[in-house]
């Protein structure tokens, strides 16, 4: 073995020897803390979980502290999923932090790749006009976010294991913005939210609870430039929850 060998083999046994060390005060930490004296054994896979927490359950807690500017940038740099390394730019959602409505759409399509913003491609616009039927406006009343922040090749759905990487910062941004009511756009976003495989009009007759907050589901408004024959059942929708979020209505519509 050459010396500098010896020096490479030296310094990678110092390593081990040390994370070794790290590890055993660690585990001895815990068994200081928590009686394990029990006449059963404990269950050593799940305190191996917590000593040594995944990918996944780091980036949660790490967002227990986070605000949502905080969410924002992290998001902004965020490659948990591959679709991090396609987009031009991030969409972590905007608005009211203290906005009595969240609407959370499926992704971001390409005007909202190229912008950074929710909902501004002509679906977007569209929605708009939603919003202002009950009395809604992006400047004071509304957070507008997506399952995924980051756009799918193609506006393809996102995959299982994209949205769940994702979903940390939604149950983040919800938590933090505490809205009255969400919106779910969609059956792709409202199968992802509710975390259930139903049908689109099956889920929207329905008032869903998401951390005990009312989640109504209605049509994506993409769909709905496509086929007008949706435009009564989303103006339902809209009315239903109006009531919830006790606004006065646009008479004028029906
Ligand atoms: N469609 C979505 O679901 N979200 C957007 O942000 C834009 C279009």
């Amino acid at each position: 073995m050459t010396q500098s060998d010896c020096e490479q083999k030296r310094k990678a046994v110092e390593f081990a020897l040390t994370a070794t060390y790290n590890l055993a005060n660690e585990v001895q930490h815990y068994i200081d803390e928590h009686s394990l004296k029990e006449d059963n054994p404990p269950d050593f896979l799940a305190i191996a979980q917590q000593l040594v927490p995944g990918e996944q359950q780091q980036m949660e807690h790490s967002l227990e502290r986070s605000s949502l500017g905080q969410i924002a940038e992290i998001i902004t740099t965020c490659v948990q999923c591959p679709l991090g390394k396609l987009r031009q730019h991030a969409v972590p959602g905007e608005g009211a932090a203290d906005a009595s409505l969240m609407v959370v759409g499926e992704g971001p399509g390409r005007d909202e790749d190229a912008t950074g913003r929710p909902f501004v491609g002509r679906a977007g616009k569209y929605f708009d006009t939603w919003l202002s039927a009950i009395g809604i406006s992006r400047e004071y009343n509304v957070f507008i976010t997506n399952i995924v922040k980051c756009r799918p090749p193609q506006n393809r759905n996102p995959y299982p294991e994209e949205a769940h990487a994702c979903l940390p910062y939604l149950k983040r941004q919800i938590a933090l913005v505490k809205p009255d009511a969400i919106l779910c756009l969609g059956k792709v976003a409202a199968n992802y939210l509710l975390e259930t495989k139903a049908a689109l009009h099956a889920m929207r007759t329905t008032i869903h609870r998401v951390s005990n907050i009312p989640v109504l589901v209605t049509y994506h408004p993409a769909a709905v430039l496509r086929n007008s024959d949706l435009r009564a059942p989303v103006w339902e929708d809209l009315k239903r929850l109006a009531a919830i979020l006790n606004l006065p209505l646009d008479q004028g519509r029906s």
